[in-house]
Parts: structure tokens; sequence; C-alpha cells
């Protein structure tokens, strides 16, 4: 079987060399042919860890190639999946424009009958459309099945993710097709789910939606326990033992960021909106997390007043560890935040350096490790809880730093540790830890969550 992806994005690339590694002989297709020589060469245009190894291996071994031509992609593929961006439209709707393209010169380019599988994320109706498309400008006389095969891959995890899946969704209206699909997915013993093709569009979106509700949930319960003394670690492990509630996505912290939750939530609300049904549930979700991504800055004021001319240390600035994606990062937000109140900001992030120096420019300054990043700084936020931040020496932050004051917005350090140092220490849903010689601008704490650690003591 021939198998052509359309997309070298994060997913259409991921899934194009996990298929080669499984065997296929796989084609894959771009408008932009910086990338296709740049893959085509054996090199990763994002940073996903497993992947390079894997590409070179299956380029050597011939079973993957890249190409710009669309002619050659799709003329004789047996199996098409389109893996397109679909970003959000300034009204939060998902743009559809390069979901269509494709089916357009898909249409064009086949020969042959052929299975088109939807991975991009596509409202509920866009795999009928994408159908109406193909026939519209195919050969007379071949048949295109479109089935919907939603993408659930974690940035960082995507390897993973593609072989150990929790399921696979196979939407189609044809039996036909189902088998096609389902016969390249049964040898990863992933279970597998057959629908209806709008079911497995709405399946993506509800998963999305779901996961985006739990985090903000936390994060809410995350405020409580702030203001009435307790732990969000000890509220969450004790509710996540519930197997009906289960312990992932649980942990609090300054929100969801990245490249599917806030697009996908706002597109569900467009969706919901355009069938007169408000899904206020997701409208307050997406509320939460723009209130949280601004917690750190919020805290930063309460402790230290102003921040004008203050050196802060912003750690982390991609939207989650083991990728190099500053989409939607709540990094985005305490830049913009702590230069409006006048800072002096440090950026450093173990990959995603190079991104962040495109968005933020000479605006603010980058550090390559994080000793230089911390030395003589005012505040250091913790945005991402990288391995290299999370294990960083607490002894370090005192005797680098200007004033020892780490505002934690993933909870990296355990309060007994944090205890144990002359360090000022915020962090979400838990208590907050003065230390004595730190500057602040409200000595008198009030909250139940908060202690004083005298030095000397
Ligand atoms: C997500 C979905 O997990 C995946 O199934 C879908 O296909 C694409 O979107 P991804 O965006 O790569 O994947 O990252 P994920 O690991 O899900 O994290 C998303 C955001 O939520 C990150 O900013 C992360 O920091 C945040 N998060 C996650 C929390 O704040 N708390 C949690 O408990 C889990």
């Amino acid at each position: 079987m021939k198998i052509a992806v359309a997309g070298t994005g994060y997913v259409g690339l991921i899934t194009g060399v996990c298929l080669a590694e499984m065997g296929h002989v796989v084609v894959c297709t771009d408008i932009r042919e910086d990338k296709i020589q740049m893959l085509q060469s054996g090199c990763s245009p994002v940073y996903e860890p497993g992947i390079a190894p894997m590409l070179k291996k299956n380029l050597q071994a011939g079973r993957i190639r890249f190409t710009a031509d669309p002619e050659i992609a799709y003329n004789d593929a047996d199996l098409i999946f389109i893996a397109v961006g679909t970003p959000e439209n300034p009204d939060g709707t998902a743009n559809l424009d390069h979901v269509y393209e494709a089916a357009y010169t898909i249409g064009l380019c086949l020969n042959q009958d052929s299975v088109v599988c939807t991975k991009s994320t596509v409202p509920v109706g866009t795999n009928e459309r994408i159908s109406e498309i193909i026939h519209s400008v195919q050969h007379d006389g071949i048949k295109v099945h479109p089935v919907s095969t939603p993408e659930f891959l974690r940035e960082g995890n995507g390897i993973y993710d593609f072989f150990h899946g929790d399921r696979i969704i196979i939407g189609t209206e044809s039996a036909e097709a189902a088998r096609v699909v389902e016969q390249v997915f049964l040898p990863l013993k992933i279970p597998i789910i057959k629908t209806d093709t709008r079911s497995a569009e709405m399946i993506k979106y509800a998963s999305n939606a779901f996961l985006a509700t739990k985090i903000s949930f936390i994060n809410e319960i995350a405020a409580i326990c702030e203001k009435v003394g307790a732990n969000i670690e000890e509220v969450a492990y004790g509710i996540g033992k519930d197997e009906r509630i289960n312990p992932q996505f649980l942990k609090a912290g300054i929100g969801y960021g990245g490249s599917c939750f806030p697009k996908d939530t706002k597109a569900l609300v467009q969706i919901a909106g355009n069938v007169q049904h408000p899904f206020e549930l997701l409208e307050s979700v997406i509320k939460v997390n723009n209130r949280q991504q601004a917690i750190a800055v919020k805290k930063a004021k309460e402790l230290l007043g102003s921040l004008l001319g203050k050196r802060v240390a912003v750690l982390g600035l991609a939207f989650k560890p083991d990728t190099d994606d500053l989409r939607e990062s709540a990094s985005l937000i305490i830049v913009k935040a702590l230069l409006a109140e006048g800072a002096s900001v440090i950026g450093y992030d173990p990959i995603a350096t190079e991104n962040a120096k495109k968005i933020f420019g000479q605006t603010i300054e980058f550090s390559d490790n994080l000793q230089t990043a911390i030395l003589q700084a005012e505040l250091a936020i913790i945005v991402t809880e990288w391995d290299h931040i999370k294990h960083f020496p607490l002894e370090k932050y005192p005797t680098l730093m200007k004033n020892p004051i780490i505002i934690d917005g993933r909870n990296c350090y355990s309060l007994a540790d944090v205890r144990k140092h002359p360090i000022t220490y915020i962090s979400i849903g838990r208590a907050s830890i003065h230390h004595e010689n730190a500057p602040s601008s409200n000595p008198s704490w009030e909250g139940k969550n908060d202690e004083t650690i005298i030095s000397n003591l």
C-alpha cells in the first residue's frame, strides 16, 4: 500500500515517519519547499525527541521521501492522510483554507480509488466538504472515501503516543474504507473505535475540551486552596485516586498553552454557538485559563509592589517541556506583562530560545544557561517544568540572585525542600514561604497559607 501524507508539520511528520517505521512506503508533501528540502536531507524542522534518528533511518531504507510535487505524492496513493494546519481565525473559528486546498489538489492529482483520512482537527461536517471538493475536480469514475481519524499526539511525546495511544478513532460511513485504515493500524494493538464521521470529528474537540476543563478546574481549586490553607498537590493526589476522576491533567499551574487546547476550546465554543447552544462551561474554562496565564505577574506585583527596573529571570519559555514550541505559552503573556511594568527581563529555555528570539526580538535578554539567567536577578519566575529547571539546586538561588525570590508557576519544588533555604517562594495552590530577608511591599501576611521563615532560627 502506498501512503501519502499532506502537511509536514508536527502531526504530519510524526505520522509519516512512524508509518514508515511500521514498514509502509510513505510520501510526504508540503507546499513549503524549504521544509521538504530540509526533511529530505534528514533534518527535522521541529524539535521532537526521537524523530531525527527515525527519520534518517527510514530515509536510508527508502521507506519515506518528501516532495513538494503533489502529483508525485497523490497520483497513485491508496491512502492519503491530510495533516495540514487549522489555525485560529480572529473570531476563534478554525481556518480550513489549508485543508480545502489539500482536498482540491488531491482531487486534481488522484488517478485511482483512494481513502482520504483527515488528521487535522476540523469542525463537524468538514470531512463531507472535503469529499465534495475532491469529487468536484477528480477524474471520472474514481472512488474516494473520506475518513475522520483525529490525532491525539502530545508534543514531546509524539512518537510514544503514535505507537502506544489509548485509542484510534476511525470515523466513516464506508465499511470498505474503515477496513483499509484498520489494516494499517492493527499491528499497533491499540484499541480501534469505528464510528460515523461526525462523531469522530466531535471526539477530538470533546477530548481536548475535557482535558482543558480538568486543568482549569484544578487551577480554580488551587486558587481556593491558597485562601483556605490547603495544599493543591495533596488535594489533586487525593481526588485523582478516585478512578472515575483519574490523576492525569490535575497538575495545577499557570494554565494550558500549545497549538491545540487554546485553539480547539475556542473553536468548540464557536461550533456550539453556531447551533444556538452556548457552551457556558467551556467559556469559563477559557476565562480561567486566561486568568491563570497572568497569575505569575499578579503575584509578583502583590509581593513586590512595583516591578519597575527590576531584573526578572523567566525560566522556561516553551509552552511545556520537551518542545521548542511557544505557541500560546504562558511565557508570552508573562514577558509582555513584565515589560509593561518596566521590568528588565532575561529569558532562559534549554531548547526554545531560537524560536523565542523570533518572537521577543531585542525586547528581552537571553541566557544560554540557568545560572547566568538568575545572576543578580531580583525575581525568578518558573514558567516551564523542564527537568533541568526542576532539578536545579535550590541552594544556588540565594548565592546567585540579588534577592532570592521565586514565583514557581509549575510547583517544581517541594515546600519542605524550599524551607531549608533562605528563599521567598510563591507557588500555585500551596503555602507561600516568605523569607524575612526578602524585600516585600506587603510585610503583614494575612492569608491562611502564608508562612514566614525567620532566618537565624
Ligand atoms: C494536547 C493533547 O494532550 C493531545 O492529545 C492533542 O492531540 C493535542 O493537544 P499538547 O498540546 O502537546 O497535547 O500538550 P499536553 O501535554 O496535553 O499539555 C497541554 C498544556 O496543558 C500544556 O501547556 C501543559 O503545561 C498544560 N497542562 C497539562 C497543565 O497545566 N496541567 C496538566 O495537568 C496537564
